[in-house]
């Protein structure tokens, strides 16, 4: 065990953009020890979205890694009968919902099923599941097969989102909260349970201040879920539309973001809490294959 277990000399690569980072020289199905989590854990804070590339990971070694990152939350609801049972080569059936810890994220058909979520579609910007009291702190992404082109994913940087607001904007936004809708997926589709809403007053989820603390790091990012039907509570709907746009416009601007090209054996986590995400459309006739772990978060402030 202890051999497993040595310290490995891990690397801090930035991208250079305005977030992310690479790992090297570090083998995620091994067992980390204290010291690298701790400096894996530095980085991650400091990067936002880390990138491991070269992995070989199965769904048990994914969690384990996952876990040392906090608590596993389940998938999510659109990905739970399509979840693979952690260990087997099987997915859950719908009275072991408890198990559902990693979801598949593919536009794979098998025997005319899908075997994953999202399909081939653009997903656009988001943060995952903020339609929740208690969205997850992160998510973790690892790729089995990629397609020749497209399906790119890319990340925003919402410290400096918020950094660079004007001030015009951030007195707007100040103690103000955003309902953050549940009603539709990022690629647009309609969640299983839910109805259409045309009137983003009325629509279901959960409100989360627009400027928000990050838990670990203490500093404050501009925390948007996604655009769709959002509504900034105590505004009138013109108000909140404009000043929504606005928001978006800003946290979105290229130079804020940084885009992963997808290989084989990549695993990237990145940090719900202030980074937005979104995603390239691709050729369906191609495949992409990618199973995901999610961990627990808190409730933002
Ligand atoms: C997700 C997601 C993007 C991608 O899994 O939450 O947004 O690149 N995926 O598949
Ligand atoms: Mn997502």
């Amino acid at each position: 065990m202890a051999a497993v277990m040595e310290r490995q000399r891990i690397a801090v690569r930035p991208t250079g953009a305005a977030l992310g980072a690479d790992i090297e020289g570090i083998d995620l199905a091994r067992g980390l020890s204290p010291d690298t989590v701790g400096a894996i854990k530095q980085a991650w804070s400091d990067h936002l979205v880390l990138r491991f590339r070269g992995q070989h990971l199965d769904d048990d070694q994914l969690m384990r890694f996952s876990a040392c990152f906090g608590e596993l939350d389940w998938a999510p609801v659109i990905a739970a009968l399509r979840a693979k049972v952690p260990g087997q080569d099987r997915f859950v059936e719908p009275a072991e919902e408890g198990r559902r810890y990693i979801s598949v994220i593919s536009n794979i058909i098998e025997n005319g099923r899908a075997v994953g979520a999202l399909g081939a579609y653009e997903s656009i910007w988001h943060t995952d599941m903020s339609y929740n009291p208690q969205p997850p702190s992160a998510s973790a992404l690892y790729a089995l097969e990629v397609p020749p082109s497209g399906g790119d994913t890319g990340f925003a940087n919402m410290y400096l989102a918020y950094e660079t607001l004007p001030e015009a904007l951030l007195g707007l936004i100040r103690g103000r909260l955003c309902r953050h809708d549940a009603t539709h997926n990022s690629a647009g589709e309609l969640r299983r349970g839910f109805t259409e809403v045309t009137d983003p007053r009325r629509t279901p989820g959960a409100d989360h201040p627009i400027i928000r603390t990050h838990p670990v790091t203490g500093r404050k990012a501009l925390f948007l879920g996604r655009r769709r039907n959002a509504c900034i509570q105590g505004l009138e709907l013109e108000e909140s539309e404009r000043l929504l746009d606005a928001l978006w416009a800003h946290a979105t601007r290229p130079e804020l973001t940084w885009y992963q090209q997808w290989q084989v054996g990549d695993l990237v986590l990145w940090d719900n809490r202030c980074v937005l995400h979104r995603r390239d459309e691709f050729d369906p006739a191609t495949r992409r294959l990618m199973h995901r772990s999610q961990i627990k978060g808190d409730r933002p402030f």
